[in-house]
């Protein structure tokens, strides 16, 4: 017979927890025979004295039970998966997604709504008039195997362990911890059902984990868990430093994706799009050379392939296509202002986080639990760091609903972006690739 309370003393004094212990501790919260307080305990007993890589693996293993296990075994071929971590101005999924099932490997994804200052893929899907993010399992699983792609909520009860233990991490300060972040994530993973998973790990201010030694370490511990659990995996660790694209705010993020997947110009987001793309396609199988992938990529865009996948991936979720085909049809917040920089010279330094937060208070994501989002919202950037700007020229354009708004983030903006006088670089895009 086992005691919870024994579990964490063993924890508090530094000693390695068994599987049976940890399943105990998971089945326990979710059944609701251990309360919230020793739970709470274990937490922090876990933050302060660390889980080993065999503790961190049947962790996340035992989260991932706790709930249903999504089979895609019926989808024939490699199922591919990708997550990020959460970043601003990141549309990267909604361009990635389509062009990787664009080459025929199939795409099956379940994605998150937003997060704190982060913008989340569903909610972005349902700027699109119609569209529907709550598939069931059957018609999910129909969907990857007749057109090669989906994009939705959770169609499952997936790993209800990790939903209670990170609603008592975010209030009792044990979010930050590499093992217990890696185990909420790869678990949510791992019952998903794909084959293979590639994640992008954002690094930097406006990012979960700010430095890259402790990204590079989750990234590494994230791939060492799906692995020992025989999923073929990759990961990167790519800059948060400043917004990714252009547009932070739902509608503008779908329109900055469909107007890459039309017209693929060079920049930082299409960038990381073929990297990730690229470490899709490897996983799947293809070891052909970076390079010659990345040509069938630019292939599949250029073409409209690409396009074409996302856009009857919408019109299969009940989302009018014609949106995708030509965004200038979604409509804008009607107050539009645009802030200008004070003096010429080159931008050296962008606060994503500052412009992810202010995106949130005009009503691009959530105050608090349940909060509409405002899909016309939101905030376009014009300038990256390391791009020059003349005196009074326009850096940012905001859409907003009424003056007040406009102009707290117009503050914002004016915050978030900082000037030199002198040539300015912008920091590099992937800090690491663990492949
Ligand atoms: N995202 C998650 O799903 N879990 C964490 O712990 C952190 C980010
Ligand atoms: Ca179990």
């Amino acid at each position: 017979m086992m005691l919870i309370q024994d579990i964490i003393a063993k924890k508090k004094l530094g000693e390695r927890l068994s599987r049976e212990e940890i399943d105990f501790f998971v089945d326990g919260i979710v059944s609701g025979e251990i309360p919230d307080y020793q739970t709470a305990a274990l937490l922090m007993a876990i933050w302060i004295k660390g889980m080993d890589i065999r503790e961190t693996v049947d962790l996340t293993m035992s989260m991932a039970e706790s709930g249903d296990m999504l089979d895609l075994s019926e989808i024939p071929g490699m199922k591919l998966d990708k997550h990020s971590t959460g970043g601003v101005a990141d549309t990267t999924t909604l361009i990635l997604a389509p062009l990787v099932a664009s080459l025929g490997f199939p795409v099956a994804k379940l994605s998150g709504r937003g997060l704190a200052h982060t913008g989340g893929t569903l909610d972005k899907l349902e700027s699109i008039p119609g569209m529907r993010v709550d598939l069931t399992k059957r018609q999910f699983i129909e969907q990857v195997k007749d057109i090669g792609i989906a994009i939705s909520g959770q169609t499952a009860d997936i790993a209800p362990a990790d939903r209670i233990l990170y609603a008592l991490r975010d209030v009792t300060s044990t979010t930050d911890n590499i093992a217990l972040i890696a185990s909420s994530i790869m678990s949510k993973k791992l019952a998903s059902g794909a084959d293979a998973i590639v994640l992008d790990v954002k690094t930097g201010r406006g990012a979960f984990l700010p430095d890259v030694k402790s990204s590079t370490e989750l990234a590494r511990l994230m791939v060492d868990i799906g692995r020992a659990s025989g999923r073929r995996m990759a990961a990167v660790v790519t800059d948060m430093d400043q917004p990714l694209g252009t547009a932070i705010g739902n509608a503008l993020e779908v329109i900055e994706a469909a107007e890459t997947l039309k017209d693929p110009r060079p920049s930082r987001l299409l960038d990381i799009v073929l990297h990730l793309a690229v470490l899709m396609v490897r996983c799947a199988g293809d070891r052909r050379d970076r390079k010659l992938i990345e040509d069938d990529l630019m292939r599949a865009l250029r073409s409209g392939a690409a396009l074409d996948k996302l856009t009857r991936m919408v019109e299969r979720q009940g989302g009018d296509p014609s949106y995708v085909e030509d965004p200038r049809k979604f409509e804008l917040a009607k107050i539009v202002r645009q802030v200008t920089a004070p003096a010429g010279g080159w931008v050296s330094g962008i606060d994503a986080l500052e412009l992810g937060k202010a995106s949130v208070i005009i009503g691009a994501g959530r105050k608090k639990k349940g909060d509409p989002v405002d899909f016309g919202v939101g905030i376009s950037i014009r300038k990256h760091i390391g791009d020059t700007v003349d005196a009074g020229e326009p850096f940012a354009t905001i859409y907003a609903r009424s003056e007040a708004d406009a102009a707290s983030a117009a503050e914002s903006c004016v915050r978030a972006y900082s000037f030199s006088e002198g040539k300015a670089k912008g920091p590099p895009l992937v800090y690491e690739t663990i492949e």
